[in-house]
């Protein structure tokens, strides 16, 4: 396959993430040791991507730092600013101008916050030969009732983009993976706030164009809540997706320079151990994600969790669920669970909870 290019989208402000997104922006969170995106740039290499312009806005000056020209994944990289968020449709308008790309050459959009173990290759090769304006890839999901469908003809032609709706018509929805034929790119307005999922993509439906869709079932999941984050890193740890990234042997865990896991400890299920982080004697530590130089101390029980940078989580603690900000510290006697979130910088008092509130 030729050479491609390919926008990413990482712009969005991750709301749905926060804490762990006051401090760094979704993609470069650590996931599996490395930043969420060397997942996503290695991947794409892997599929003959040469080129990336990102796409940035929140937080935009972190990204060059993280990933600079991009050799080190054997790519280019090329970074463009929105000066005020555009939305997904405008963010790609912006990043256009940065393209090399010709009129009719197919151009890959990323969303900057999806997991995908998807043949990009054949998604392109799929939008050639049918000459498509654009084709999504479509992920099959068990409950499409959390999600706006999208359901195609025999020919796989998308027929609609359908809201979010107890009774979907089909189980595919839009899984954040586009091709572009760039002059389709160009047609969307300059400058302006823009939607691809509510505009773009429905008026070129309405107007006739070849929007396809690409299906599958393979390993697909978007990880911007913090549940989802969480499965993301652990699948990675697990082997369940294969990545080009993983900075070191996967299996039960993986584990940072620097980082003490005391032999009495257990840790295990996928979990991502930060670098210089510690694990006291006698803890446990089940699919969760240590950031570096935090600490979880003797006795205490972490499950499907984040420990932010810097965080301790004192002797007996139990977290189970949950989100501790970077800086925070657990005092002992707590027990943190259901999806509690614990900001930046707090203290929580020794016995303050035994059930599920954010703090
Ligand atoms: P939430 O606030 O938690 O919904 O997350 P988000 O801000 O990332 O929004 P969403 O998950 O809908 O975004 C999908 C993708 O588009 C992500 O990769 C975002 O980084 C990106 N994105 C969303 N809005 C913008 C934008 O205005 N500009 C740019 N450059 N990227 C955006």
């Amino acid at each position: 396959m030729p050479d491609l290019e390919a926008i990413l989208l990482v712009g969005g402000q991750g709301t749905r993430l926060r804490p762990l997104t006051l401090g760094t922006p979704k993609p470069l969170l650590q996931t599996a040791g490395v930043p969420f995106l060397a997942h996503q740039l290695a991947r794409a290499r892997s599929f003959g991507v040469r080129r990336i312009v990102f796409a940035t806005s929140y937080k935009a000056s972190m990204f060059e730092p993280a990933f600079g020209d991009g050799a080190a994944f054997g790519l280019s990289l090329v970074y463009m600013t929105e000066e005020t968020p555009l939305g997904t449709g405008g963010a790609i308008r912006n990043a256009a101008e940065a393209l090399t790309a010709g009129p009719g050459d197919p151009v890959l959009i990323l969303n900057g916050d999806i997991l995908s173990g998807h043949d990009i290759g054949e998604q392109v090769r799929v939008h050639r030969a049918k000459q498509a304006a654009v084709t999504l890839h479509l992920t099959e999901v068990d409950d499409p009732s959390r999600f706006g469908c999208v359901p195609t003809d025999e020919a796989g032609r998308v027929t609609a983009f359908l809201e979010k709706t107890p009774n979907p018509v089909t189980n595919r929805i839009n899984a954040g993976c586009y091709v572009f034929t760039r002059s389709v790119i160009d047609s969307i307005p300059r400058d302006e706030v823009v939607s691809v999922e509510r505009e773009t993509f429905p008026g070129l439906i309405e107007s006739g164009e070849l929007v396809l869709g690409y299906a599958d079932r393979t390993y697909w999941l978007d990880v911007g809540t913090p549940t989802a984050y969480v499965q993301g890193s652990r699948d990675l740890v697990l082997g369940k997706l294969s990545s080009p990234a993983l900075p070191g042997p996967t299996g039960e865990y993986l584990q940072l320079e620097g980082a003490r896991i005391s032999p009495e400890a257990k840790v295990q299920g996928g979990t991502a151990v930060g670098a210089r982080a510690v694990v006291e004697a006698g803890a446990s530590v089940v699919g969760s994600v240590l950031s570096d130089d935090c600490v979880v101390e003797a006795g205490a029980t972490v499950t499907d969790s984040v420990v932010g940078q810097g965080a301790r989580v004192c002797a007996g603690t139990v977290v189970r669920d949950a989100v501790i900000g970077d800086g925070a510290i657990v005092r002992p006697g707590n027990e943190l669970q259901n999806g509690v979130r614990i900001w930046p910088g707090i203290e929580l008092p020794e016995r303050a909870l035994r059930y599920s509130s954010d703090v």
